[in-house]
């Protein structure tokens, strides 16, 4: 049986995702903040946008084909940062490097990934992006960036959604600890999920090996804290604009949600921007990330890649209609991970495409510039 007769959508992926990883990990992947109405909102927004369909233009092949900052990509997706991607599937970071490499898609490293950026690198080829949490020394600074390019990730994505800690209820009461650790109620759920543990016996536990390199300059440390947010600080316009003067490549900026933001990120040289609200994780009176597209949208002609929430190829062609130039995701690829291992993170994408060349077909787009004028 096929992998798509047997797995047709990403709902089913997360579905058997959700039994094969511990209950503490899964809370971890697919939580959000507060109560969770921005993850509901950027959903139930979503399915709001509405496509016009359109009929007699007899037989095509759509053509998924798009150029975003003068690389050609075979179609509009890549892989969002996660960090931590190591605990939700042993092996992750690597896994997802790999797919991104034989796949001709973008994947982004996190700071706080479990595996450092020189074991990652090699795997992605020419796709490797790497995402930072602004460290607040500037020594730590020039020293990431500088590994980061060594290991061959040539584009540098700051994430700015995260000025502070968020408090992540669901997550904290699932008892995710940091570094994570199986203590007795942990290691119960963790018992139950074998080929997760399985995994986890040959990776080791997974921890913030990057951040973990830099634990030396700050030996005061209480070691109960996270050290990611130990190291890093909220990062303001000079901050951004130390980051342009010392990165060469290119440069995005990660979780702007607001017009006057976006326009104001032009000026500072910035290649692209990065719409998103971190799937609802951070702030939970965040608007959903499509209702802002269009005014962020016209608000900048710097090209825009879209997350949070998409769930679908559908979802894809609504974020290009409403402005997007590139759509990422975060957890569905780690669905892919969970429920079926390296070879799951492929079937995301195929499920991707396919539903995108489905969609195409009903509205008669034989290509991305054409999804633009769909928009009912
Ligand atoms: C478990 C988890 C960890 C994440 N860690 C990071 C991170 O380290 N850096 C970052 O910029 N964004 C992080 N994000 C946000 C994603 O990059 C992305 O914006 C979001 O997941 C997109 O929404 P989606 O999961 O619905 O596709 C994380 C998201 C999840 C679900």
């Amino acid at each position: 049986m096929s992998l798509h007769t047997k797995y047709p959508a990403i709902a089913d992926l997360k579905a058997r995702a959700r039994k094969r990883i511990p209950h503490f990990v899964w809370e971890y992947l697919d939580s959000a903040t507060g109560v969770e109405a921005t993850q509901k909102r950027n959903r139930r927004s979503l399915d709001h946008v509405l496509l016009k369909p359109s009929i007699l233009h007899g037989e095509f092949d759509p053509d998924l084909s798009t150029t975003f900052l003068g690389k050609e990509y075979p179609l509009p997706i890549g892989i969002a940062p996660v960090g931590m991607s190591g605990l939700v599937w042993p092996g992750a970071e690597q896994m997802l490097a790999r797919t991104a490499a034989k796949e001709g898609i973008p994947y982004t490293l996190s700071t706080v990934a479990s595996q450092l950026p020189e074991d990652v690198g090699p795997h992605a080829g020419d796709q490797g992006w790497f995402q930072l949490y602004p460290p607040r020394d500037p020594e730590i600074r020039k020293d990431i960036l500088n590994r980061a390019k060594k290991s061959g990730f040539h584009t540098l994505v700051l994430t700015v959604d995260v000025p502070v800690a968020s408090r992540r209820e669901r997550q904290t009461r699932g008892g995710i600890t940091n570094p994570p650790k199986l203590t007795p109620r942990l290691a119960m759920q963790a018992a139950q999920c074998p080929a997760w543990l399985n995994g986890i016996r040959q990776t080791g536990m997974p921890r913030l090996r990057l951040m973990e390199s830099y634990s030396n300059i700050k030996t005061a440390l209480p070691s109960t804290q996270h050290i990611g947010y130990l190291l890093r600080t909220s990062p303001d316009w000079d901050y951004l604009k130390w980051l342009r003067d010392h990165w060469d490549g290119p440069l995005i900026v990660k979780g702007v949600g607001n017009p006057d933001d976006a326009a104001r990120l032009a000026d500072e040289g910035v290649d692209a921007i990065w719409v998103s609200n971190h799937a609802g994780r951070q702030f939970d009176g965040s608007p959903a990330t499509i209702d802002v597209l269009p005014s962020i949208r016209a608000a900048t002609t710097l090209p825009i890649i879209f997350d949070s929430g998409i769930e679908g190829g559908l979802d894809i062609l609504r974020a290009i209609a409403l402005g997007a130039d590139f759509v990422m995701l975060g957890r569905a690829f780690h669905y892919g991970l969970a429920a079926l291992g390296e070879p799951g993170a492929a079937h995301v994408l195929d499920i991707l495409r396919q539903d995108m060349i489905s969609n195409m077909g009903q509205i008669g787009a034989r290509n991305i510039a054409a999804i633009q004028q769909t928009r009912l």
